[in-house]
């Protein structure tokens, strides 16, 4: 046995924890008890800000009792009921809530229990739709540089993201990549580049070289979250769009992060005047109370598949255990009530323009190589010190110890909080994070 386990009577070994440094965080474990608005305290009692909803899923901030009291009285009423064959009208209500919130076309709505599993069901409803048409030869996906699709097979391989995808060997075949949008020429700008609309062109290369008639789908973020907010550059996401409708290809936006207002819209789609055939959403649909996600599909291709198949037979073999889960459905409809009834994303709209212009004067630190952000998205990189990543870690961690809870992105520090905080909080939030960075 190696000589350099921890200490077995560390209470923490058992847990493996997830996208975590497993062995520093032993050393140093940041523990979070508690939680109440838009603060977290720790087991010490000290409170910290919530700059990062969660992980980009509690708008609302923590403790709303409305979900809380809805989650309980679900409960009591019907605590599960299986998703096969049978219904729970919860999910009925919540689908066409949903279907209200999205473009037109968007109506057809299918629950997942995680953002992965609801890339993985995309995914495969664009297989199926070609399929069904006897076009069964689209096969292949279009993913990004950089992209982040969730950890499961499907979601890894059309992700971009080298260390999430170097362990686990070849992934799906026939998937290739475009350029990510992170490019020089827009450094430093705040919302939508001007540059790079061209680096759509990258699929039409992909359909000048494989044949539009091999791909099945085109799947991004509209704002590339997880390696550090990368905005489209203006005119880009539209291009793609008109790629893809040339081609008979499927475009599928993942909002697992953009969706539910981030952007000051319902969806980063409506933000950005571009409406995919497919799109995913997680994370803020319970506002990060319960696991659930859920798959918006335009009508026709939902009905494509379902009259493909004879009567009485199942159309789609796919489905969880928990998709459409009674309690998640009873968080969701309670999250989605507040969110119309305080017309929660006008906040998004409010808080955004100062929140954007406080990250963009982070550009007067020297080591400050890019400043970016979208609605209450922001990003601010910083040059590397040490190994790439060492010192966006290192801010990590002395935040916490300074009050806040942040998300690093490699070298880039990100920032996505609650809707719920207001104008002052998310001043001394971005304080916190100067000082961090400065003393870093
Ligand atoms: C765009 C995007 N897609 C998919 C996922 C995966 O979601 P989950 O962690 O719920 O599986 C995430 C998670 O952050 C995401 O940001």
């Amino acid at each position: 046995m190696p000589d350099n386990l921890p200490p077995s009577n560390n209470p923490l070994v058992h847990q493996w924890m997830p996208f975590t440094a497993n062995r520093q965080f032993l050393e140093q474990p940041r523990l979070i008890e508690r939680a109440e608005g838009v603060y977290y305290y720790n087991t010490r009692g000290e409170k910290l800000f919530d700059g990062s909803s969660g992980l980009y899923c509690i708008p609302l901030g923590h403790g709303r009792r409305e979900i809380r009291e809805a989650v309980t009285k679900q409960m009591q009423e019907l605590d599960y009921a299986p998703p096969f064959q049978y219904g729970v009208p919860a999910a009925f209500r919540l689908a066409t809530e949903i279907a209200d919130m999205l473009p037109p076309s968007l109506n057809r709505i299918m629950f997942a229990g995680s953002g992965s599993e609801a890339v993985e069901t995309a995914l495969k409803v664009a297989i199926q739709y070609h399929r069904v048409r006897g076009e069964g030869q689209r096969q292949r996906f279009v993913g990004r540089e950089r992209g982040y699709h969730g950890v499961n097979f499907g979601g890894w391989s059309v992700g971009g993201m080298v260390n999430n995808r170097k362990s686990f060997g070849l992934g799906l075949p026939g998937v290739m990549h475009m350029r990510h949008t992170k490019i020089a020429e827009n450094q430093f700008q705040m919302g939508e580049g001007t540059h790079g609309a061209n680096l759509a062109d990258d699929l039409q290369r992909f359909v000048d070289l494989h044949g539009a008639d091999t791909i099945a789908a085109c799947i991004v973020e509209p704002i590339a979250g997880s390696t550090g907010i990368l905005v489209p550059p203006q005119g880009y996401l539209q291009r793609l769009r008109d790629i893809c409708t040339k081609h008979g290809i499927l475009l599928i936006f993942d909002e697992v992060i953009t969706g539910f207002g981030r952007t000051g819209q319902n969806f980063a789609s409506q933000t950005f005047g571009v409406t995919p055939d497919i799109l995913t959403m997680a994370k803020a649909l319970t506002n990060g109370t319960i696991p659930m996600a859920a798959v918006a599909v335009r009508e026709d291709i939902q009905q494509t598949i379902l009259d493909a198949a004879p009567e009485h037979h199942v159309e789609f073999y796919h489905g969880y255990t928990y998709s459409g889960h009674p309690v998640a459905c009873a968080a969701a409809l309670a999250t989605l009530k507040i969110y119309r009834e305080e017309d929660t994303f006008a906040r998004v709209r409010e808080l955004a323009p100062a929140f954007l212009e406080q990250i963009g004067a982070f550009k007067d630190l020297p080591y400050v190589t890019d400043t970016r952000g979208h609605g209450l998205l922001g990003a601010v990189e910083l040059e590397h010190k040490g190994p790439p990543g060492a010192r966006g870690f290192n801010i990590l961690c002395k935040a916490f110890e300074a009050g806040l809870v942040l998300r690093a992105a490699g070298d880039s520090i990100v920032l996505a909080p609650p809707f719920a905080a207001t104008a002052d909080e998310l001043t001394q939030m971005i304080e916190i994070m100067r000082k961090v960075i400065v003393a870093s």
